[in-house]
């Protein structure tokens, strides 16, 4: 449609997500700093351009008082957010158990943590029903702010109930959904408790979108198993009503990468890094501090490469980006010691007076450092166990165009066609080109078993012009082969 002086009127859209896309820090009664949100789902969303789009959701932080709360909602309406505030202890049960403790780790095949098999357990308990008073929470918002026609996207595995609570108010509006994680096969998605109220409250959506074609078809297969559902090409039906369901891969903003490239204070830093690991190759891997991303499987295969190759010790450095995340759940705080303590080891065996070979920071960088940080590196490390869809990946190639370095990204086999997605078409490698990159790969390394090559979660893909590098990992993706 048009307004009356011809311009379009964009489509109004809700975006709703756990996660804003910017964090608030209190730096006073009522005054706040909003600083960008980590992670692929903010990644991801910022490039939607072609909506009138508000966002959402939480801001990170408690803020128990009111004028806190309405500095923080003025602040926020600048950016076209709209916060859902939640209290302490909904945070606790809700975030960082329900959510990141039980539907995290699970939808990533680690599994359940023992205590919470058994849904007998009162912690599983008051998690769950937190988890759906969270969702009726953010509901509530997204109804205060609802105009006749709007269009509500809900986000990712913190808001499976979302769906069902908007249809439940009005069964009118539109209502997607969509996941930033793997949905695991219906064996695995069968081993939680509260799996068929799960389903069941997705399904409650017009549009359920996942990032591959796998994920929506173990999301169908559970509909069909654990509910009796029929599954067709369209989605899942249920008494008449259907639910489309498919498969959306998700990209990146290329040319924001490739703009930020251009400005002289990312020149003159890129000059600083370049000076200042001249004579090094730089790896380089960025992540969130999560179980998921391999980081220790990362940094003890760069260990076994120094231990078999003492003369690249003073000729290769690994930065390590560590952003910290969840850092209330005990998983993570695990995680974070045990990282800690490998680095500190192999720095221990390999540092000289004057160089380390680990540098592992502990921070995030802002957009301009990560860009020059990425066109400096020669050999790019995404080493996850499980993923939804890594942007890392992406970033690091888009801002690769004048370098041509190495991207090793450790991949499951159907996941292969996500590499032609999202990158500005220079990038973009052809069906063809990828299976000629992949074949060569698997010839270069045909000393391993070719089912070890092929098996689930252990991928070797690298692209980069003319040069092949390989690193595997076992079965287990415990040790380097
Ligand atoms: C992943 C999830 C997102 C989440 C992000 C950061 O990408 O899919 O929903 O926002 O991690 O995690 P956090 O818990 O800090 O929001």
């Amino acid at each position: 449609s048009e307004s009356p002086d011809g311009r379009p009127i964009k489509q109004r859209l809700l975006v709703v997500a756990n996660r804003l896309p910017v964090s608030a820090v209190r730096r006073g009664v009522d005054s706040w700093s909003l600083e960008i949100s980590a992670g692929g789902l903010v990644s991801a969303l910022l490039g939607v351009k072609e909506f009138e789009a508000r966002w959402i959701g939480w801001a990170g932080v408690n803020v128990p008082d009111e004028v806190g709360q309405k500095a923080l909602t003025k602040a926020l309406a600048e950016k076209r957010c709209i916060p859902v505030f939640l209290d302490e202890e909904i945070v606790h049960q809700y975030y960082n158990g329900y959510c990141n403790n039980i539907l995290w780790p699970l939808f990533h095949y680690i599994g359940l943590p023992q205590e919470d098999r058994l849904a007998t357990t009162r912690s599983f308990q008051s998690q769950f029903a937190a988890y759906k008073k969270a969702n009726q929470m953010f509901a509530d918002v997204v109804i205060e702010h609802y105009e006749e026609g709007d269009v509500v996207w809900c986000h990712d595995y913190h808001l499976m109930f979302l769906p069902k609570c908007l249809k439940e108010y009005d069964s009118n509006i539109k209502v997607g959904w969509f996941l930033h994680t793997p949905f695991p096969s219906s064996e695995i998605h069968r081993t939680l408790p509260s799996r068929s109220e799960i389903l069941r409250a997705v399904l409650a959506a017009d549009l359920v979108g996942f990032h591959t074609y796998d994920y929506a078809r173990h999301f169908v297969s559970a509909c069909a198993r654990i509910l009796g559902l029929e599954g067709n090409p369209d989605g899942v039906e249920d008494q008449g009503r259907l639910t489309r369901v498919a498969a959306f891969p998700i990209g990146i903003d290329s040319q924001r990468f490739t703009r930020a490239l251009e400005v002289p204070q990312v020149q003159e830093h890129i000059k600083e890094l370049k000076e200042r690991f001249a004579g090094r190759k730089v790896m380089l891997g960025v992540d969130r501090l999560d179980m998921i991303k391999g980081i220790p499987q990362k940094i003890l295969a760069f260990e076994k490469f120094l231990e078999e190759n003492p003369d690249w010790h003073d000729k290769v450095v690994l930065l390590q980006i560590a952003v910290p995340t969840r850092t209330d759940v005990p998983e993570y705080q695990k995680l974070t010691s045990q990282v800690h303590e490998i680095v500190g080891r192999i720095n221990g065996r390999f540092g000289t007076l004057t160089a380390v070979p680990i540098h592992h920071l502990d921070c995030s960088l802002d957009f301009h450092g990560l860009c020059a940080l990425y066109a400096v590196t020669d050999v790019a490390l995404v080493t996850s166990l499980r993923d939804g869809m890594n942007l890392v990946s992406y970033e690091f190639v888009a801002c690769q165009d004048s370098k041509k370095g190495v991207l090793i990204l450790i991949i499951k086999a159907s996941l292969r066609p996500r590499l032609g997605h999202g990158l500005s078409p220079r990038c973009r490698l052809s069906e063809s080109e990828l299976n000629d990159t992949v074949i060569e790969a698997q010839q270069r390394i045909r000393k391993v078993p070719p089912q070890l090559v092929f098996d689930d979660a252990i991928r070797v893909y690298l692209q980069s012009k003319n040069r092949l590098l390989i690193l595997g990992f076992n079965a287990a993706l415990t040790e380097p082969i």
